[in-house]
């Protein structure tokens, strides 16, 4: 799956969004997050995103992992 990192925190441009084709990224309060399971991997929301926030989940830089992580946790029942 592809994942959101710090970068959309407040800025939440939304336009990774319209690019889904399997509509699966989601609001949060201060982000949005991928859905782990129903992304398909197409790697739209990547390139479309004008901040860069958005990266494959092998490809996550060095300190981005807690966010990274999230993009799982958000969607877990606890
Ligand atoms: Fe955030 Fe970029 Fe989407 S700022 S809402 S990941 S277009």
């Amino acid at each position: 799956a592809l994942v959101i990192l710090s970068a959309c925190v407040d800025v939440k441009d939304g336009i990774c969004t319209t690019s889904c084709p399997v509509d699966c990224i989601y609001e949060g309060e201060r982000m949005f997050y991928i859905h782990p399971t129903e992304c398909i991997e197409c790697g739209m929301c990547e390139s479309i995103c004008p901040v860069d926030a958005i990266r494959y989940d092998d490809e996550v830089p060095e300190g981005e992992e807690a966010y990274a992580e999230m993009n799982t946790a958000v969607f877990l029942d606890v």
